[in-house]
């Protein structure tokens, strides 16, 4: 079993092309869609940040241009604030990205899945293990807790070996999932023993379905190298890290907390309204006005 190493990076695979939100993808990257005031990509970096990683980096593709120059410093933006003293707006713009942390970006020439996603990160990973955060996938900890990734780390750090977040699902809905089953070991804990894509109803081991946070150690790599391509062509994360549960013990982790599935555009409404609701600027006129909705 590897042993604990503090979680110094994560990986944000952003490649994909974002179809369920044509035509708002089109030439701009899904991960750029604000919930609120913020761009989904802004919500997984801070949550990254907040569990205490600070080397951010980024899978991108074409037409992801707009994810670079939002964490690079924006300098005439910056001294127009500052030249009308606008202070409030220009610490917002600055506190983007913070200066102790670092953005590298690597490029997927082609989207050959999630798996080759993250296999494009090693050579910046390096042997370590790592976290992957998909931006798609917004997370809300529970009110004044943890966020979600600084609670996976927590539990990487006493379990010391690869953590999925899982959520419990309804069962009709298993079929959109990585779902796993294995022994529950308390503390929302489950060492996982099996791992199925998209299941059907019938054919799911368990409820448990794996949500766009995880922690893996380095041998991930090598598992993921090895997979033949799945369906439709495509090497999935889910193959690599089944594989690596043979060699080492892998654990889901039944996280606390919201998750909302941003990258289809339910999630994402629900995501506006309950993130407006709880905003300190605009919370309380939002609600007002949704009182007045004939719904
Ligand atoms: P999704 O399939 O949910 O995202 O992949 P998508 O392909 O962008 O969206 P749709 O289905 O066309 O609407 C999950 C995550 O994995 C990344 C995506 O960017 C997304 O964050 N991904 C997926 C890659 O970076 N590369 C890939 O080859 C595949």
């Amino acid at each position: 079993m590897p042993t604990s190493t503090r979680i110094r990076k994560a990986v944000f695979p952003v490649a994909g092309f974002g179809t369920r939100f044509l035509p708002a993808t089109k030439a701009q990257p899904k991960e750029m869609l604000p919930v609120v005031d913020k761009p989904l990509i802004q919500y997984a970096v801070e949550e990254a940040y907040a569990a205490g990683i600070r080397d951010m980096i980024f899978v991108t593709g074409r037409n992801k241009r707009a994810i670079e120059d939002h964490y690079d410093t924006a300098y005439e933006l910056e001294s127009q604030l500052e030249a009308s003293g606008k202070d409030a707006l220009l610490h917002i713009a600055r506190s983007v990205a913070p200066d102790d942390m670092t953005c590298s970006y690597v490029r997927q020439p082609r989207m050959l899945g999630l798996g080759h996603a993250v296999l494009c990160a090693e050579h910046l990973v390096g042997d370590q293990p790592f976290a992957v955060l998909l931006a798609d996938d917004l997370m809300v900890g529970p009110p004044g807790g943890e966020g979600v990734l600084a609670q996976m780390v927590r539990n990487y750090n006493n379990l010391g070996g690869s953590v999925l977040a899982v959520q419990e699902v309804p069962l009709e809905q298993v079929k959109r999932y990585g779902i796993v089953a294995g022994d529950p070991m308390g503390d929302g804990i489950t060492k996982v023993s099996a791992m199925v894509e998209k299941p059907s109803p019938e054919k799911a081991p368990s409820r448990l379905g794996v949500a766009g946070r995880y922690i893996l150690t380095p041998g991930v790599f090598d598992e993921i190298r090895n997979q033949p391509k799945g369906a439709g062509g495509e090497i999935q994360l889910t193959d690599g890290i089944a594989s690596l549960m043979k060699k080492e013990s892998v654990y889901a982790y039944a996280y606390k907390g919201i998750r909302y599935d941003c990258g289809a555009k339910e999630g994402f409404l629900q995501a506006t309204v309950e993130l407006a609701l709880a905003h300190p600027e605009v919370g309380g006129s939002f609600r007002e006005y949704l009182k007045t909705l004939k719904l």
